[in-house]
């Protein structure tokens, strides 16, 4: 039976303010990678914070946040949604990546000041998540 499809939604806040060019960079070295893993999903990038959505195999999934978790050009990542899908919602992009302007996920922007409770942070992840759906 093939390996049932995991979806993880994270936010990190970024090490440095990336230059448009760093962010290409850094999306080109993603999108091959991911083509690769057969990953996809979309990233979100808004004041210096990441929102991400990365979906596929399970053990991909979780070997790949464990690095993704670890990357030095980017801290404090906070898992938000963890599920397992019964198909992928982000099947047509080895990454989206969509740069989000002021009024966008307002919630968002005190997110790394505060500490939120694990509910508050499903919450999060769902308005995320649809806002990233919307980006399809
Ligand atoms: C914000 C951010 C998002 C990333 N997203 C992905 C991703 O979707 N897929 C991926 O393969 N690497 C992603 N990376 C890069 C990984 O952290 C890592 O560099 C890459 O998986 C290569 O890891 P390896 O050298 O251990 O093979 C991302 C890095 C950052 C900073």
């Amino acid at each position: 039976m093939a390996e049932p499809l995991l979806q993880i939604v994270y936010a990190s806040s970024a090490s440095y303010l990336m230059t448009e060019d760093e962010l290409d960079e850094l999306l080109d070295e993603v999108r091959a990678n991911n083509e690769r893993l057969n990953v996809t999903g979309m990233l979100l990038y808004k004041d210096g914070c990441f929102i991400q959505v990365i979906e596929g195999p399970q053990s991909t999934i979780e070997n790949l946040y464990n690095s993704i978790a670890n990357d030095d050009r980017h801290e404090d990542a906070v898992e938000l949604l963890h599920e397992f899908i019964p198909s992928r919602e982000f099947g047509a992009w080895t990454m989206g990546y969509h740069r989000l302007n002021e009024d966008e996920l307002n919630g968002f922007n005190n997110f790394f000041s505060q500490n939120h409770t694990i509910s508050e942070n499903a919450k999060l992840g769902g308005e995320a998540l649809k806002l990233m759906l919307s980006y399809r």
